[in-house]
């Protein structure tokens, strides 16, 4: 391993201590995606003061719950899993479909608050910081992050010890330190997410260019920009990627906002706040219903 990443890994370990040390109840959100495998590993190894947990959404592919199970088999600490409110994804599932996230940013945003969101803020009751894997380049939305930062949304501090690593520093630890990770990563899923809202990407696209791959109002010019990133065009990238999404529906020549490419746990926007205020509306009427 270069003398580079050695460095980085000894930077990040420090900041995990340091956060265990200046904070009372430290809790790390891991996704169970590559960066969040290198943090798993460095806190077993380690053994800062730090809990782990993960939020299941229920969309999850198969392979992420096949790496749960070989999380908890390999390291000797504990993985917590949040659901979503039952009755907040069924409230939603009325309104919007079962896919509705596909029908608008809006939707799709409430259906991340639902089973994203929410339960993330139940994960963080309690907690005066938290550690995310981010890094800074993997989006135009994480450029500024910093290492350590108050989360005003949340209320507590928040880390990101990852920050500065590449792509390629993740995989060098992942190699060398025989880190267990996602089968679908060997598939062309750098990012991932819930099933239906991740596919594979081909050479030359962005990281996270499978996330949300449908989302973008102005299709025309995110059509241009698939073709003079990939070379080919928004066809035959269509065709290429049909086998991973399952239906033409989701063209992906109508890709690519980059600024819509949070599920709302790290960025605030008025359709997410608009979604959080309806949620908690029917989290209202539910529990009237209920008690009546
Ligand atoms: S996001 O858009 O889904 O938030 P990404 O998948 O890049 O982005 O994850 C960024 C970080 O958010 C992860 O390193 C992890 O800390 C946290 N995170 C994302 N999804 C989950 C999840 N399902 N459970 C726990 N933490 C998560
Ligand atoms: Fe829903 Fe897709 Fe967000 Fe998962 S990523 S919570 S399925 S919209």
């Amino acid at each position: 391993m270069s003398d580079e990443l050695n460095s980085k890994i000894e930077a990040t370990i420090a900041v995990l201590h340091q956060a265990a040390r200046e904070f009372t109840q430290v809790v790390f959100a891991s996704s169970l995606g590559a960066e969040d495998m290198v943090l798993t590993d460095l806190i077993a190894r380690h053994r800062p003061d730090i809990s782990v947990f993960s939020l299941d959404t229920g969309r999850l592919p198969k392979e992420t719950y096949d790496l749960i199970q070989e999380v908890e088999q390999r390291y000797a600490i504990p993985l917590q899993v949040y659901f979503p409110d039952s009755a907040l994804v069924e409230e939603y599932v009325a309104q919007h479909g079962i896919n509705g996230f596909y029908d608008s940013v809006e939707n799709r945003k409430g259906c991340c608050y639902v089973r994203k969101v929410e339960p993330l803020r139940r994960a963080l009751k309690g907690a005066d910081a938290w550690i995310t894997g981010m890094r800074r380049d993997q989006a135009v939305t994480r450029g500024t992050l910093e290492v350590s930062s108050f989360d005003a949304d949340n209320g507590l501090q928040k880390f990101n010890p990852l920050l500065d690593w590449s792509h390629n520093d993740v995989w060098a630890y992942i190699r060398q330190h025989d880190v267990p990770y996602n089968k679908l990563h060997d598939q062309f899923y750098p990012s991932l997410g819930c099933a239906p809202c991740t596919r594979s990407i081909t050479p030359g696209e962005d990281i996270r260019a499978g996330r949300w791959w449908w989302e973008n109002p102005e299709s025309k010019e995110c059509g241009l920009h698939v073709q003079s990133a990939t070379g080919q065009s928004p066809v035959a990238l269509r065709v290429s990627v049909e086998g991973n999404v399952g239906s033409e529906a989701h063209d992906v020549s109508r890709n690519q906002n980059p600024a819509n490419k949070e599920c709302g746990l790290h960025v605030r926007s008025t359709s997410l706040k608009a979604s959080r205020e309806r949620i908690i509306e029917i989290a209202a009427n539910t529990k009237q219903e209920v008690s009546a």
